[in-house]
């Protein structure tokens, strides 16, 4: 169920309209609703429940680049969750929000020394290592720190998930993990490291997945390498599948998360009882996208319409700074006015007043608007305020997040002397 729908023609996330959000907080603002984020992450919890999970045995890590505001991270940490993250500042906003650093697993190609020393001084659950170089890093970082660091390595099973090829990250050509021929080399050479305790495995292969035949079939791979660890010796507490179930943005009919989880746990329980004698192994999942993509839209309001002899504009508050999508990938957001109006509509490029042809939101929409309308870019949930910059001087949105009918303010909008507080005059 969609948390954002109208209510006597205007557009209400929960029980309160956007208009009165618009009133009371400006635009451009992120509006967040608080029962999609709980109804989303549940569907992720309730699965492991009914498939006889208990955190020891599955473990829910979201992916903070997708949405890293502290009331985010806070709520879905007071459910149960952990967290996947990629740098350091990652790790300090988990921690400010309550957040529970053993439950945090470390991704990405480029930590930093300082990054592991965060992250090992804190005692996170596990480094998701990419290279043998970082290996060999991590091994000399710990052993200064007198720790052993938990490592599982990121393994690239090759398998083509059919999504974007920006956000496509498991096959050979991408930067990403270890390439599966060479991963038992890699990890023979974990286990003989002093400072590094092998613990798991794990893998990415991309991002808004419709289906999840490419991820049982990522998880095929790694089972069998599991399986030949664990004849040399090398046994594994824990198997990491990463994240990429997709969301409806236009017409996308992506798989339920129950029914991936369901699939995916009777796949383990029957490889668990014919090769392991039934001894569990824990299931880790890195889901962004598929917990906050559709608990968010973007609100801007039409400042001017430009009708012209090929095109109509309705340039909008809102820019490519504040939402990156459509300018990086193309990526479809559907748009909708926040007071329905029965007017005959023109079609409209709706863009930004960012000096750039690629700062457009949304491409040919039928829409009846005027200037001064309040407009919702839909589905803005992940990937949007976490990928905003202050290009051309743009203070970032606020964010909100609705509960019922209150709303809270999440993160204030900046302030052009926010933007310039950190430079300087020359002396
Ligand atoms: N784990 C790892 C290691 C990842 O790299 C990602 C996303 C995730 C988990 C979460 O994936 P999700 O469940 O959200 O699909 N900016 C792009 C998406 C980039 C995804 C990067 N990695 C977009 O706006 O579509």
């Amino acid at each position: 169920m969609s948390h954002f729908h109208y209510k006597n023609g205007v557009l209400h996330a929960e029980n309160t309209s956007l208009t009165d959000i618009a009133q009371q907080f400006g635009s451009p603002t992120y509006v967040y609703s608080k029962a999609a984020l709980v109804e989303n992450f549940s569907a992720y919890a309730n699965a492991c429940k009914e498939n006889r999970r208990d955190e020891t045995t599955a473990l829910v890590c979201y992916s903070v680049k997708s949405n890293s505001n502290l009331a985010v991270l806070n709520l879905l940490s007071r459910m149960g969750s952990g967290f996947d993250i990629v740098s350091g500042g990652e790790l300090l906003r988990v921690i400010a929000a309550g957040g529970d650093p053993r439950k945090v697993i470390f991704s990405g190609v480029g930590k930093t020394h300082e990054e592991m020393r965060l992250a090992l001084s804190h005692d996170i659950l596990c480094f998701n290592v990419e290279s043998t170089a970082e290996l060999d890093r991590l091994n000399e970082v710990a052993g200064d720190m007198g720790k052993q660091a938990p490592i599982s390595l990121r393994v690239n099973p090759n398998v083509d998930p059919k999504t974007h090829p920006y956000i496509s990250t498991g096959l050979k050509e991408n930067k990403f993990g270890i390439d599966y021929d060479e991963a038992l080399t890699a990890y023979r050479e974990a286990a003989t490291l002093p400072n590094i305790r092998v613990v798991g495995i794990d893998c990415h292969i991309g991002s808004q997945l419709l289906d999840d035949a490419p991820l049982l079939e990522a998880l095929d791979r790694l089972i069998e390498l599991v399986d030949r660890l664990a004849q040399e010796g090398i046994r594994l507490h824990h198997l990491d599948i990463g994240g990429g179930i997709g969301i409806t943005y236009d017409k996308d009919k992506p798989v339920a998360v129950a029914d991936y989880l369901t699939r995916l746990f009777a796949k383990i329980d029957k490889w668990r009882l014919m090769s392991h004698k039934g001894a569990p192994i824990q299931v880790m999942f890195e889901p962004g996208r598929s917990i906050v993509g559709n608990a968010g839209v973007l609100l801007t309001e039409v400042e001017y319409l430009k009708h012209g002899a090929v095109k109509n504009f309705a340039i909008v508050n809102a820019a490519m700074n504040d939402l990156m999508r459509p300018a990086m990938y193309e990526a479809w957001h559907g748009v909708q006015p926040v007071v329905q109006c029965a007017t005959p509509s023109k079609i409209y490029d709706v863009v930004g007043p960012v000096c750039e042809s690629g700062d457009w939101l949304a491409r040919e929409r039928a829409l009846a608007i005027q200037q001064g309308d309040l407009l919702a870019i839909m589905s803005a949930g992940a990937y949007g305020m976490t990928m905003s910059s202050n290009y051309n001087t743009r203070s970032r949105a606020a964010e909100v997040m609705v509960d019922g009918d209150k709303v809270h303010l999440i993160r204030k909008r900046e302030t052009a002397s926010d933007l310039f507080a950190l430079e300087s005059l020359l002396p």
